[in-house]
């Protein structure tokens, strides 16, 4: 483990000069601009000032992940309905950080793939062509016929594929790729949120979701960067403005590879987490934490209007990259 851990920290500097100089210097610019625009502030000052908008290392403009934050509209209750989703594999350099690429294995051109959402009992249809170098499949989370579970109906690059069975039950899944070796194929990228709605529709909230993971950039089988639906530090450039008036819902997924657990941890708040969203049960919390493929549904009132971090409670995974901000207003 302590070896595991300086391996990651010194390559966190050395592969990404670019996302760790800022880090420090323009920490320093912010600090020293207010007095004498002294750029020396140094290590200590720096490392203690908090990074927030367009000062962050983070790659984007503001509206780059919105198809992946805000999931499509719950549809009312209508067994038999059609759903239909296209699910490409293509392989694609992503850049997770400014600076750093990582060659990933996508569902359509990103890391997390798109948020695929049904209703209880709607018939759901996922067309899949692999335009990707590797085999690969679509595996679902949730009850489906065996020949749909997409371990061994392996798709090659250039075949197709259609998944159809009735989505349920109602929760938070997943889906992920489950062509071998399994991990190489879940790190590289191939995973997204599957939301099955409940009969009876929730509550009207702001909906968002979250996917967690990591990227190994240097091939180490450690993870080198950790996000919320794919970019290091994107929320924290990029604050998530929610208003207090309305229930904020998340739908919270974890599909880190190499680490065990992962974690998100609300600031100045507590929220209802609904284990798998698949029970009226829920626990009064500020930070839950899951294994890989674990997921669930976090709804939040926020008492106060401002700027709040959330961020996974492993503080290397934060320093790392899986930190934001929501901006609560009126
Ligand atoms: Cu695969
Ligand atoms: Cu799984």
């Amino acid at each position: 483990m302590p070896k595991s851990r300086l391996t990651r920290r010194r390559l966190l500097a050395a592969a990404a000069p670019l996302a760790a100089a800022p880090l420090v210097g323009r920490f320093a610019l912010d600090e020293g601009a207010g007095a004498a625009g002294v750029r020396h502030a140094g290590h200590a000052a720096s490392g203690h000032a908090a990074m927030i908008g367009e000062t962050v290392p983070a790659v984007g403009g503001p509206h780059d992940l919105d198809e992946l934050l805000y999931p499509p509209p719950a549809l009312p209750y209508q067994p038999g309905r059609v759903r239909e989703y296209r699910l490409v594999a293509r392989d694609v350099e992503l850049e997770i950080a400014p600076g750093v690429f990582f060659p990933a294995w996508t569902y359509n051109g990103t890391v997390p793939g798109p948020v695929i959402r049904a209703t209880e009992d709607d018939l759901l249809r996922v067309r899949f062509l692999n335009a990707g170098s590797h085999p690969h499949t679509i595996h679902f989370h949730g009850i489906h016929p065996a020949g749909m579970d997409g371990v061994f109906e392996i798709v090659g690059p250039g075949e197709e594929l259609t998944y159809e069975f009735p989505a349920k039950p109602y929760g938070m899944h997943l889906y992920h790729c489950h062509a071998t070796p399994l991990k190489k194929h879940i790190h590289k990228g191939l995973y997204g949120a599957f939301i099955i709605d409940p009969p009876e529709p929730r509550p009207p909230a702001q909906e968002l979701v979250m996917v967690m993971n990591g990227y190994d950039t240097d091939g180490d089988g450690s993870n080198n960067f950790y996000t919320v639906n794919g970019r290091s530090f994107y929320y924290a450039k990029h604050p998530i403005r929610v208003s207090r008036s309305q229930t904020v819902r998340i739908y919270l997924a974890n599909l880190t590879e190499f680490d065990l657990v992962n974690s998100f941890h609300l600031h100045a708040d507590f929220f209802r987490y609904y284990p798998t969203g698949s029970s009226d049960r829920f626990e009064y919390t500020d930070t839950v934490m899951q294994c890989q493929g674990q997921r669930g549904i976090l709804e939040i009132e926020f008492s106060n209007t401002g700027t709040f971090m959330f961020h996974a409670h492993q503080s290397e995974f934060a320093e790392l990259g899986w930190m934001g901000y929501f901006n609560v207003v009126d």
